[in-house]
């Protein structure tokens, strides 16, 4: 992903104290603040102890890596980043790589943690594992990349409590890693290393869920779960009045491509896409109900990636959004479309349906998405315009209810939220969920060896 130069680096130390300050705090103040009425049989959840060189501490670099954007700004609201303007209360600066603050924030808020290790259903680690790896992906350790997570290693399993890891060597435990998983996949035999650590090449850690972005074609140990999006509601009534403002607007354009790059001279599904937008304009839209067929908005150069306005509106008014691969299967703009209400448009199964299993259930992708084969769309010269335009209007209207049923399962609400926003799952909820459910499998399994 092409990111913009690095801007000048400001003082990142406010951002890191104010959120140890409130780690603390939250961390002192959670059980009062849990439900008694939750039952918390088999949810149970132990954080590890990890001293803050694996977390809290790597953010105080966070100006510092030559070819990495300053992240410093988005680590402001344990994550979320700055609010789009000073009187929204739901729309933030959001970057996605910081999701492993916003969950470790949302984990402090979990209404089943216990502090015996004994009484766990499942072991978190709050390590910040795509921020310790960007010195390996970007910076001085470039070269010593099969050694990311080795430390870790040492610590949990042989200077804290090794009983903790012993107890079911490891296949209790998990962590969230926010990237791909194919920045942790390097082969430890790549000497030097290409792109990426070999975090979930290391033996050591095969036992320990991993939950990612994007997995591997083939996962092993890693599981995804959504990108964040810019939308994080504090309470029902937010909620709830976005829905409103999704299911009032008026879809204006039948489809809508939002990316950066420019068209490459190779053909791909995304050239393609661009092909058939730009030569859209030609076609008459009359009497179909929209105003055009095709939108394409320009996210070069990042411009969209933390300006959520930018993409947002145009998705509001766009009947079905194009998720075509890009470097990597997957992309953010999947999640910020449905959450626009804008019907998803896949050309592989690896960009979700074989991705966020938890989340968006593999058997009710065609209620809710269309699947059009790139090859067909790239080599066979099919029309996406024809395709979309053949769906009935009634289809449509279905497709977009069952997303908006759904949308609240891929939004990371904020932490602290309401209880009446917390009996709603989130994506956080099933996300901890599935993981309680992998690890009661894998702990049976593991112990009838
Ligand atoms: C931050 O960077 C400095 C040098 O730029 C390095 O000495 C220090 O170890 C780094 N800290 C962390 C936590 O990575
Ligand atoms: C937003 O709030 C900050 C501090 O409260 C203030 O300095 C700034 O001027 C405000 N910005 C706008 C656009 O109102
Ligand atoms: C990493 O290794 C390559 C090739 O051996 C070398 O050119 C480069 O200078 C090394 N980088 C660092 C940061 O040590
Ligand atoms: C992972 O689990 C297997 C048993 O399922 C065990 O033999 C192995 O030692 C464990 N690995 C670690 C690093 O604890
Ligand atoms: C562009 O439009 C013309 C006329 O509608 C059509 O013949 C041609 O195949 C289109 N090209 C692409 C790349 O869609």
């Amino acid at each position: 992903m092409p990111r913009p130069p690095p801007s000048p680096p400001t003082p990142p130390l406010f951002f890191v104290l104010t959120t140890v300050v409130f780690l603390i705090l939250v961390a002192a103040t959670v059980s009062e603040d849990s439900d008694p009425e939750s039952d918390c049989t088999n949810k149970w959840i132990h954080i590890r102890h990890l001293p803050p060189q694996f977390n809290l501490h790597l953010l105080t670099n966070c100006s510092q890596y030559p070819l990495f954007d300053d992240f410093c700004p988005y680590l402001s609201n344990h994550g979320l980043g700055q609010k789009t303007h000073n009187n929204s209360h739901s729309w933030y600066r959001t970057d996605p790589f910081m999701l492993e603050l916003i969950f470790h924030r949302r984990m402090l808020e979990y209404p089943c943690l216990t502090s015996d290790p004994n009484l766990a259903d499942a072991v978190y680690i709050p390590y910040y594992a795509g921020i310790d790896s960007l010195k390996y992906l970007f910076g001085p350790e470039i070269n010593s990349s099969f050694n990311h997570g080795l430390d870790l290693f040492h610590y949990l399993v042989h200077v804290d409590s090794p009983s903790i890891w012993r107890n079911y060597q490891g296949h209790d435990h998990f962590l969230v890693m926010a990237r791909p998983a194919w920045d942790f996949s390097q082969p430890l035999s790549n000497d030097p290393p290409i792109f990426g650590t070999s975090f979930l090449e290391l033996p050591e850690f095969f036992n320990v869920t991993a939950l990612t972005v994007e997995s591997r074609a083939y996962p092993w140990q890693e599981k995804a779960i959504p990108y964040p999006t810019s939308f994080h509601p504090p309470n029902l009534a937010y909620l709830e009045s976005w829905i409103n403002r999704i299911r009032k607007s008026r879809r204006s354009t039948l489809m809508l491509f939002a990316a950066g790059g420019g068209i490459s001279a190779n053909p791909n599904i995304r050239r393609s896409i661009r092909l058939e937008c730009d030569n859209s304009t030609n076609l008459n839209a009359d009497a179909t109900g929209y105003a055009k067929f095709c939108e394409f908005v320009d996210c070069s150069n990042g411009v969209c990636e933390h300006d959520p306005i930018m993409v947002m509106k145009p998705m509001l008014q766009a009947s079905f959004c194009l998720q075509p691969p890009g470097d990597t299967p997957t992309r953010r703009s999947t999640f910020d479309g449905i959450l626009a209400g804008c019907i998803p448009v896949f050309f592989e199964d690896l960009s979700a349906k074989k991705q966020y299993g938890w989340h968006l259930p593999e058997e009710e992708y065609s209620e809710f998405s269309v699947f059009i084969a790139k090859e067909d769309v790239v080599f066979k010269g099919l029309k996406i315009v024809d395709v979309l335009m053949s769906i009935p209007r009634t289809e449509v209207r279905r497709m977009r209810d069952k997303l908006l049923e759904m949308m609240p399962r891929i939004m990371y609400r904020k932490h602290g939220s309401s209880l009446g926003l917390r009996s709603k799952k989130d994506a956080f909820d099933v996300a901890v969920e599935g993981t309680l459910q992998r690890i009661k499998s894998r702990i049976q399994e593991f112990a009838y060896q």
